[in-house]
């Protein structure tokens, strides 16, 4: 069983005001008894503040993974690594060339020598997987394995390279039946229909093409927002 919950986002919750919105994205991950955070949201604080009310703890997770060098996805890495005991990182590995400058800035000792030696994430275990990262700037996304039929669903960052090259890269893993995150400028909604099995969209942070995908029948599109959660 998965159990996604969402940390960090643009949109607010509509029934607990208490959670903070604000421009980023991150997610909590629970498969196979691992805890995983999927990005880390741009301010920490507001990261571990929507923790408490959503009663998560960091503190043991296996593993956190960024999907890409932008800072409304990294931002939150120093916070997270204050509270937690000893996750692997998993950083694309374009990061450190993209904006090294953000690196040092943002990055506080004593973690920027943890960071930089970050794992390229491959495989977590046989249901968890990374893309690999896709041109412009080095983006991977995670592809999980729910059902016994190989059902997957892919947790995306911003999706800065299009939905498309990630579910091409998904092929050889799985059937991505759903997709969660940020969508950015996608709005191929024949691709979708045609050429995959996608058909549960979770859209959120970035996504600027909501309203498209929920006017398409044949697909299902919920509109995310901070402390939205699913159980597959
Ligand atoms: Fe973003």
């Amino acid at each position: 069983m998965l159990k996604i919950t969402v940390l960090y986002e643009n949109h607010k919750n509509p029934n607990n005001d208490l959670l903070e919105t604000a421009h980023g994205f991150s997610a909590y991950l629970e498969i196979e008894g691992k805890k995983i955070l999927f990005d880390t949201g741009w301010h920490g604080s507001i990261l571990l503040k929507n923790c408490n009310l959503l009663n998560i703890s960091l503190k043991d997770l296996d593993a956190i993974i960024v999907s890409h060098a932008h800072w409304d996805h990294m931002g939150g890495i120093t916070h997270v690594l204050e509270v937690t005991d000893n996750p692997d990182i998993y950083v694309p590995e374009e990061f450190s060339k993209v904006q090294p400058k953000e690196y040092e800035k943002y990055l506080k000792e004593p973690y920027v020598e943890r960071v930089k030696n970050f794992k390229v994430l491959d495989r977590i275990s046989q249901n968890i997987a990374s893309t690999g990262t896709q041109k412009p700037l080095g983006e991977q996304a995670l592809l999980i394995k729910y059902g016994e039929n190989g059902e997957t669903i892919m947790i995306v960052g911003c999706s800065h390279p299009g939905i498309a090259p990630f579910i091409e890269k998904s092929r050889n893993f799985g059937d991505v039946k759903a997709i969660l995150g940020g969508f950015h400028g996608f709005k191929d909604v024949k691709y979708l229909i045609n050429k995959t099995n996608v058909r549960n969209l979770y859209m959120g942070h970035c996504s600027q093409y909501i309203e498209k995908f929920q006017n398409e029948p044949t697909l299902t599109a919920s509109s995310i927002y901070v402390g939205y959660q699913i159980t597959l």
